[in-house]
């Protein structure tokens, strides 16, 4: 496996290399990641993995400082995967001038769910993902589902702006006791990570009730919120949406999702469960 920190050397390495397939990540990797990378095997050769903490979409006091950068344990993980190149830039190589050109998303995907409590975020994900496609040139980028709304993004930028690349959505990775896994579970204290399930536990019960045939979603937030409010979580959103367009459900929508975010001290953790209904998941 190759390492490259540089874009003229990554572009070497890549020219007129046959059907590559692409993960970007922001490193700090876990099972889930490499997941990723194994499902990208079975899509084509070179896989190429990117390792790049994106200052662009972070907020102001949010993570980006802190977010761990653990290149060598990735490097490692990833060549035990079978990636076969991984493109680790710095800030200055990725934006040496400021990044005065960025996606605008639309607002009603940019400012609903995370984006309402991340302004910016999904822009910044969106630019350095469409800068990222076009240094690797991949044909197939897979992306983990843990991130529901982030995929939408991915797939609407790659439809809009006419992208010749598959978008491959891979389910989320989970700990023995259901929690999603996720770089920032690092950052939980011991007694916040035996609660953090509960937030999974909320969203599977909402996807149960909704299967077996509630239909006043609003109650059932209300609910999940109640409960996790009472344990100490401060909630962002707990939202019942469509899972093709993540709007509101309609009682045509037989592929829902249901989505949350909420905070457990200074951690702020996202999980989603998909609903099909008359066609479990
Ligand atoms: O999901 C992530 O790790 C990041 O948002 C991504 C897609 C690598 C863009 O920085």
């Amino acid at each position: 496996m190759h390492i490259h920190s540089r874009i003229a050397d990554l572009r070497g390495a890549l020219a007129g290399r046959g059907r590559i397939v692409f993960v970007p990540t922001m490193g700090n990797l876990h099972a889930g990641h490499v997941s990723l990378v194994k499902q990208a095997k079975r899509h084509g050769s070179p896989v190429v993995a990117s390792i790049f903490v994106n200052p662009l979409q972070f907020g102001a006091g949010e993570d980006f400082e802190r977010y761990p950068r653990t290149l060598s344990a990735d490097s490692e993980k990833l060549a035990a995967a079978g990636c076969d190149i991984v493109f680790a830039p710095d800030v200055a190589e990725m934006y040496p001038l400021p990044q005065t050109f960025t996606v605008q998303v639309a607002d009603n995907l940019a400012n609903d769910l995370c984006g309402a409590f991340r302004p910016g975020h999904f822009s910044g994900v969106a630019t350095v993902v469409l800068k990222l496609f076009n240094l690797v040139q991949p044909r197939v980028a897979v992306f983990g589902k843990k991130d529901f709304q982030q995929l939408r993004v991915i797939q609407d930028l790659v439809n809009q702006f006419n992208l010749p690349i598959d978008i491959v959505g891979v389910d989320t990775l989970r700990e023995a006791d259901g929690l999603a896994m996720s770089s920032r579970n690092g950052y939980l204290s011991e007694a916040e990570r035996m609660q953090a399930p509960q937030l999974q536990r909320e969203l599977a019960a909402i996807a149960a009730a909704v299967r077996a045939g509630e239909r006043d979603f609003a109650a059932l937030a209300t609910t999940a919120r109640r409960h996790l409010a009472m344990a100490g979580w401060r909630v962002d959103y707990i939202e019942l949406r469509d899972a093709a367009t993540l709007q509101a459900p309609t009682v045509d929508s037989r592929h829902m999702v249901v989505l949350g975010a909420a905070r457990l001290g200074k951690t702020r953790l996202i999980d989603n469960i998909e609903i099909a209904l008359g066609n479990p998941l």
